[in-house]
Formats: C-alpha cells, sequence, structure tokens
C-alpha cells in the first residue's frame, strides 16, 4: 500500500555531509522525495514533534539537539514506506544499530546527553500523518 512518512535529517547530519548519503539510500531503495526542505527548527515545532516524549527525563537535551542547527525535513512516499524506512534506519541506539542500516553505519555516540542518531522516521500512519502536517502544513497530495 502507497505510504508516506516524515523523515527528519538531524543536526548532527546535516552539519557532518551526509544528507545525500541519505537521501541516496531512500532513493535507491525506490521511495519517492515528495516534499524538501532544509530548515532550523523552532522549539515550539520540536515540542510539538516530539510531544509524546515531554516528560522523558531526555526531553530538554532533545531539543537543544535537535535546535542546535539547520536540519532536513523530507516527505517520502512509497510501498510501506514507514516500517521499510524504520527497518532502513535501524535501533536507536547507533551502537546497537546493525551495520547495512543508517544508524549503523553513519551513526556515532549513543549518550550525548541526547541521542544523536542522525535520522528520524515516523513510527506509525497516525505519527505520519500528524508530522507530515506539522511540518509541511502547505503541501497537498494531487497522486
Ligand atoms: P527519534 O527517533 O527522533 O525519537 C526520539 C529521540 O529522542 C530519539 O530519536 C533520540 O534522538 C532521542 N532519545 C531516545 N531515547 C533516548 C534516551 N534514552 N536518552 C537520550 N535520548 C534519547
Amino acid at each position: 500500500d502507497k505510504e508516506h512518512t516524515l523523515v527528519l535529517i538531524k543536526p548532527d547530519a546535516y552539519e557532518r555531509g551526509l544528507t545525500g548519503e541519505i537521501l541516496r539510500r531512500i532513493e535507491v531503495k525506490g521511495y519517492r522525495l515528495k516534499g524538501l526542505k532544509v530548515k532550523k527548527a523552532s522549539r515550539e515545532l520540536l515540542t510539538a514533534h516530539y510531544v509524546e516524549h515531554k516528560d522523558q527525563p531526555f526531553f530538554p537535551a532533545l531539543l537543544d539537539y535537535m535546535s542546535s542547527g539547520p536540519l532536513v525535513a523530507v516527505v517520502v512516499e512509497g510501498d510501506r514506506v514507514i516500517e521499510g524506512f524504520r527497518t532502513m534506519m535501524g535501533q536507536t541506539n547507533p551502537t546497537l544499530a546493525a551495520p547495512g542500516t543508517i544508524r549503523g553505519d553513519l551513526g556515532r555516540d549513543w549518550k550525548t546527553p541526547a541521542v544523536q542518531n542522525v535520522v528520524h522516521g515516523s513510527d506509525s500512519p497516525t505519527s505520519a500523518d500528524r508530522e507530515i502536517a506539522l511540518w509541511f502544513p502547505e503541501l497537498v497530495f494531487k497522486d
């Protein structure tokens, strides 16, 4: 089934010049880029995006990390892309993420104090719809 997911290329990855490598992996997998922007995210936007983590001890550090510099937000389309991109990302902790995954191949550190793990991908269709509306309010899908 055709789905859409929200991918964030996080500030650490943007700063390290990994944007092209990550977009290449998405495209060669057969997914399509439907929206793309470089953006310095506000704390308001990040608070809305990460609302389910707002009571976590790492939440302030997560906001500092995600607002530390520009990031790249991408809407990606494809068959079962939500689950497929999560497989491509690998586990949250880059040290445990399998080689071959984006985090396993490109991620470096575990606690720093927010986990700097290169990419974000929506975790469910409900999250994807909510996150795409937050990051791309202007985007209208025609086909
Ligand atoms: P993400 O998939 O974007 O969702 C929440 C983010 O919080 C996660 O990636 C990491 O960057 C960070 N994170 C998750 N768990 C922890 C943790 N235990 N300690 C610090 N940061 C975390």
